[in-house]
């Protein structure tokens, strides 16, 4: 299932309110397709600010990263499902039963809706797992909610760069990997831990990137923007895409 026209780009627009959301978007239409909203703009603009972005010919990736009893989030597929979300996410934590029970709304509602399961979070190092997992290794975690999300017909995972080398061998062409985490230099600049630069997420295999705050909180937001797609397009250019 890794894209063939090569990676592609999906902005976080974290931010407080739809306008601030719209101000960033409306220049950005016709160069940028995937546009990623979270609980807070969801919280904030709900299924109408929603369907205007996807109106405004965005491709709309929600990441409410769904994790409750398998009739919960099957119920919340369905709507998303018919309303042209075109990436949902769920914790792969939330077991099979969750997650094929959103298969099944997916495919129930005739949708080409893509589900993503949140393996670890990228803010999550051994340290936190070790606190709300016992004794789970970091790397057999990743692995083992990877192959649940496989087994229950997931679409995809969305996991941290740092991992591709663990699923890029085991999962090309069956499930899509969709990257936060990506930050230029080294050491810890905020809540990322497991991170990497946009090339080097790029060279281990990302299909999707995700960049929020690099872009959204730089100070001049559309140039920051337009340097990741340069970067992109570069890369995309070197790699015979
Ligand atoms: O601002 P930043 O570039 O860290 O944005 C990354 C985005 O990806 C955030 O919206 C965050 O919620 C999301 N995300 C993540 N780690 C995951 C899943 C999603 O950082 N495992």
């Amino acid at each position: 299932m890794t894209r063939r026209d090569g990676p592609d780009l999906i902005l976080a627009v974290d931010v407080k309110r739809p306008a601030e959301a719209e101000r960033i978007l409306d220049p950005l239409k016709g160069n940028l397709r995937y546009v990623k909203i979270g609980p807070r703009l969801f919280a904030a603009g709900g299924m109408r600010f929603v369907r205007r972005v996807i109106r405004a010919g965005f491709s709309v990736f929600l990441d409410l990263k769904l994790h409750d009893i398998p009739n919960t989030v099957a119920e919340a597929v369905d709507l998303f499902a018919r309303n042209g979300i075109w990436a949902l996410t769920l914790h792969a934590s939330g077991g099979e039963e969750m997650l094929r029970a959103a298969g099944s709304a997916k495919v129930g509602a005739g949708s080409a809706l893509m589900l993503l399961g949140v393996t670890v979070l990228t803010s999550m190092d051994q340290r936190s797992l070790d606190m709300t997992s016992p004794g789970s290794g970091l790397q057999g975690t990743i692995l083992s909610r990877a192959r649940l999300c496989e087994d229950c017909g997931l679409d995809g995972i969305v996991c941290s760069p740092r991992d591709l080398p663990l699923i890029v061998p085991r999962f090309t062409d069956r499930l899509v990997t969709v990257v936060p985490g990506i930050r230029d230099g080294q050491g810890v600049q905020d809540d990322q831990k497991r991170t990497a630069s946009l090339e080097d997420a790029l060279e281990m295999g990302a299909d999707y990137v995700v960049i929020g705050r690099p872009i959204v909180r730089a100070p001049l937001p559309l140039e920051a923007m337009s340097a990741y797609s340069e970067r992109l397009e570069r890369w995309r250019g070197n790699n015979g895409y």
